[in-house]
């Protein structure tokens, strides 16, 4: 295997479920820490280049995170499983991962499955191709006394051929935060490619959001088990909407500029606080102490 360090430890990761950075409560202080999220990079959509991921990878190293969640669309396969090019996946894919190459080693990726990762319609081959490359398509780790959550959100909105996987996701999500109320933990947070919605949490069912009995489903059981922050992407476009006590949060894309420039967004956990802002990579912060807040949505 071509990138076998890197791919297997990404792998190992998802697989175990392994909260790897997890210290003991409060062992990091009073300045908190800080992580850092991405949203479809997207690598060769509009050409067969990797130029501005290895730039997202060479800000990120700058500024070291603790981690990195990249919430979908890393590769850029087409949304019908039919019209796959597994040779040309597979380049995609050697050019997403030799970039991560140089991702500095202390610094932990974690994943989320985009259509264009799986395919807008997933199938069982489409599902185990991502798995062998990204890991599990949905699994959960601890950092610093909090609970992340990567979920796959491909598979619950388009389940036709992969039922069987949907089921289990949502059994594994429901058993999972039932778990979390059980304990202490500071903050429980969800990656995901798709947002539960856009605009209006009762606008109509659409490419960019989920259907009505979904998004319903899934903010009502992350709304009563706590869940702080539903990260997403998808939209290229950064989007802050309010579901309850609930925020949601789309991230522009890493690497393509559309109607937001490309960047990254950078979160300050401190304390029971939580605050993040999207910075494009002209005015990205030399380092992370430089941070300022977003004004939240109220
Ligand atoms: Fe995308
Ligand atoms: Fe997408």
């Amino acid at each position: 295997m071509r990138y076998m360090n890197r791919r297997n430890f990404i792998r190992s990761l998802a697989v175990a479920g392994v909260a790897l950075s997890t210290t003991p409560a409060m062992a990091w202080g009073n300045k908190g820490y800080y992580y850092m999220v991405a949203a479809d990079p997207q690598l060769w959509w509009k050409e067969d280049d990797d130029k501005a991921w290895i730039n997202a990878v060479s800000v990120v190293n700058e500024l070291k995170p603790d981690f990195l969640v990249v919430c979908g669309d890393m590769l850029a396969l087409p949304n019908d499983p039919k019209a796959l090019d597994m040779k040309r996946a597979e380049k995609m894919s050697e050019a997403y991962f030799g970039a991560l190459e140089k991702l500095d080693k202390k610094i932990s990726i974690y994943h989320a499955a985009g259509n264009h990762d799986v395919c807008q319609y997933p199938t069982k081959a489409t599902l185990e191709w991502y798995e062998e490359r990204f890991g599990k398509p949905w699994y959960s780790f601890e950092h610093k006394n909090s609970l992340f959550i990567i979920m796959e959100s491909n598979t619950l909105i388009q389940p036709a051929n992969v039922k069987d996987q949907a089921r289990e996701q949502m059994e594994w999500i429901e058993k999972l935060l039932k778990k979390s109320a059980k304990k202490n933990y500071q903050h429980r947070t969800v990656f995901l490619h798709h947002p539960p919605y856009v605009k209006k949490v009762d606008e109509l069912d659409a490419y960019n959001n989920m259907p009505h009995e979904l998004r319903n489903k899934l903010l009502t059981m992350f709304e009563k088990y706590k869940v702080e922050i539903v990260f997403s992407g998808h939209l290229h476009a950064n989007m802050y909407a309010k579901y309850e006590e609930m925020e949601l949060i789309s991230t522009a894309s890493a690497c393509h500029s559309q109607s937001h420039p490309s960047g990254l967004r950078i979160v300050h956990v401190k304390g029971d606080k939580v605050f993040d802002k999207f910075y494009s990579y002209k005015y990205m912060p030399g380092k992370l102490s430089d941070f300022s807040i977003r004004k939240k949505v109220k």
